[in-house]
């Protein structure tokens, strides 16, 4: 069965509560969950991560292609600052899909720039909880057409 790795980069452990106006009140458990059951709706075996530091996402990324078929990664605000996390995307043989709750192409300026997106597969971002689902989509057309 394909596995597939879901990455929640800092803060995004306080969904729920966290600038609810922007982000909405759905926790981070609860969009683990429905990434799992819509994992299984399609024969995907889905496992969650979340880190607060740079170098714990960057171990995950380098750790993930012994163990899945590819990864969707919200790399919360290291998507506009982290060339580390780039380059870790780079450097490993697995696809990623970078996903947003908010659209943040519609937000402050320095939010709408991402240095990690160009590494990935593609962006999806302003569905709410839902870019997750989507991402997960967008991943399994990767994965199937490798
Ligand atoms: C975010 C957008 C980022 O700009 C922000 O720093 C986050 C969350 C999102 O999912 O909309 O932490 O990645």
């Amino acid at each position: 069965m394909p596995t597939i790795l879901i990455i929640h980069g800092p803060n995004l452990n306080l969904l729920g509560t966290r600038e609810r106006s922007v982000y909405g009140d759905t926790t981070m458990e609860t969009i683990n969950s429905s990434c799992v059951s819509h994992g299984k709706s399609i024969g995907f075996e889905v496992d969650t991560f979340q880190s607060n530091s740079e170098g714990d996402i960057i171990d995950a990324i380098h750790d993930a292609p012994s163990k899945y078929d590819g990864a969707v990664i919200n790399p919360g605000a290291y998507t506009h600052t982290s060339v580390a996390i780039r380059d870790a995307i780079a450097a490993v043989d697995i696809p990623f899909v970078e996903v947003h709750l908010s659209n943040i192409h519609s937000r402050e300026e320095f939010r709408q720039r991402s240095v990690t997106a160009p590494v990935c597969a593609g962006q999806i971002c302003g569905f709410g909880p839902a870019s997750y689902i989507l991402g997960i989509e967008a991943l399994k057309s990767v994965i199937e057409k490798k």
